[in-house]
């Protein structure tokens, strides 16, 4: 007999929703072993297939709804999210993102012949070459593994970093009229925040020749080099040693030049407002400050605090891009808390287009809303 999960009404409903958890507190009753591939069952009725994880808070990822091998459900699901994601973004995009691609805790960034993956589900870990399979299917000739993090531990997968596939540490990506070096193993997350790709580009459109901008959060220098390349004076803040170091690695790549300030972006940014620095354009790109509902209202003092210094450094009629990549907070609080900050200034905000968001190779499944977590705003403060 194929082992079994049986589910509660609760669990049933969610899944027939279109939801691909099951958390701890839904399962009735589980005869399989930890890591195993189970059917779900509520009562008589078989509801899909998925990994069991017996110390996991959500115990049953959902993987496919019909009798499927994993193998087989990672050969589709990463074929078709190929299919299209290539069409937009040629060989560097986000290849899968977990459950927005419905293979829950499995991430893949391809950056050309480089692909970094990141792996929270237990069971999936033994499949890992399938998917490594698959990628070299379609031409990545290296395979680094950075399973890392605090999600992996919760689901009783020890840290492990190896190259499953020939070695590449390095490696260098075209985007819109800007390069940069991507710096797999070394780098943050999978070595560059593919999420912005749009909003950076976007930013190209609104900078001009001589204008100042200021790029707080930088990271590898993202929005500040494509303003760099438009023609901008451009000074970056950032935290990160090897991020600011790949910041310089970046202007030179491009031909252009910067300033680099590394340290905590709160005081570099008081310290810039007591000089009474003053900038065409303030980016705001802060890591995710709330990661559950429970860290939420300190989260949200410390966007208000990050914008109410933002906001003035900015010259009359500057341009503001704010971003928050905390699913928790929703698009309305994150408006509010700009709105607020403005309001300390006595401004006013004035949207530049809707409230843009991650770049659709980040694909969101309704189902499971914090999929959609990126929120990113353009706006004059007037
Ligand atoms: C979401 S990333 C920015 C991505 C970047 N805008 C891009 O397009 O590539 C956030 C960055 O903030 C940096 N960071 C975190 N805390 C910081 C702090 N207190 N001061 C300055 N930078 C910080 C992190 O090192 C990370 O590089």
């Amino acid at each position: 007999m194929m082992p079994f999960v049986e589910v509660n009404e609760r669990a049933a409903r969610e899944i027939e929703r279109g939801g691909l958890h099951v958390y701890a507190q839904n399962v009735k009753k589980a005869k399989a072993d930890d890591g195993e591939w189970v059917e779900i069952r509520y009562g008589q009725k078989t509801l899909g297939y998925g990994f069991y994880s017996k110390r996991s808070s959500i115990p049953v990822k959902l993987f496919a709804r019909e009798e499927k091998e994993p193998k087989e459900v990672i050969w589709e699901r990463m074929g078709f999210a190929h299919g299209w994601k290539s069409r937009i973004y040629g060989d560097v995009y986000r290849w899968i993102f977990g459950e927005g691609d419905l293979l829950p805790g499995l991430i893949v960034d391809r950056y050309g012949d480089v692909a970094v993956v990141k792996n929270n589900t237990l069971g999936l870990e033994r499949y890992l070459d399938t998917v490594v399979e698959v990628l070299s299917d379609h031409g990545v000739e290296h395979v680094l593994l950075r399973g890392e993090g605090q999600a992996r531990l919760r689901e009783g997968l020890p840290k492990r970093v190896e190259w499953l596939l020939g070695r590449k540490d390095r490696t260098i990506i075209e985007e819109g009229h800007a390069r940069f070096i991507v710096d797999v193993s070394g780098g943050q997350k999978t070595g560059f925040y593919l999420d912005q790709r749009e909003n950076r580009k976007e930013l190209e459109r609104y900078v001009e020749r001589g204008d100042r901008v200021l790029d707080v959060f930088a990271s590898t220098g993202g929005f500040g080099i494509h303003a760099a390349v438009a023609g901008a004076s451009v000074e970056f803040v950032e935290l990160g040693k090897l991020a600011t170091e790949l910041i310089g690695e970046n202007l030179k790549l491009n031909g252009v030049k910067g300033r680099i300030r590394q340290g905590d972006a709160l005081d570099i940014m008081k310290r810039l407002a007591e000089k009474g620095k003053k900038y065409d354009v303030v980016v705001l790109d802060p890591p995710a400050l709330a990661k559950g509902k429970a860290d939420l209202n300190r989260a949200k003092k410390m966007y208000f605090r990050i914008n109410e210094l933002g906001i003035g450094l900015l010259k009359e009629g500057g341009l503001l891009v704010t971003c928050s990549c905390s699913h928790p907070i929703t698009p309305r609080e994150f408006l509010g808390i700009v709105e607020g900050a403005a309001e300390k200034h006595g401004k006013n905000v004035q949207m530049l287009g809707e409230l843009r968001g991650q770049a659709p190779d980040h694909t969101v499944y309704l189902p499971q809303p914090e999929t959609k977590y990126l929120k990113c705003l353009f706006a004059h403060i007037i």
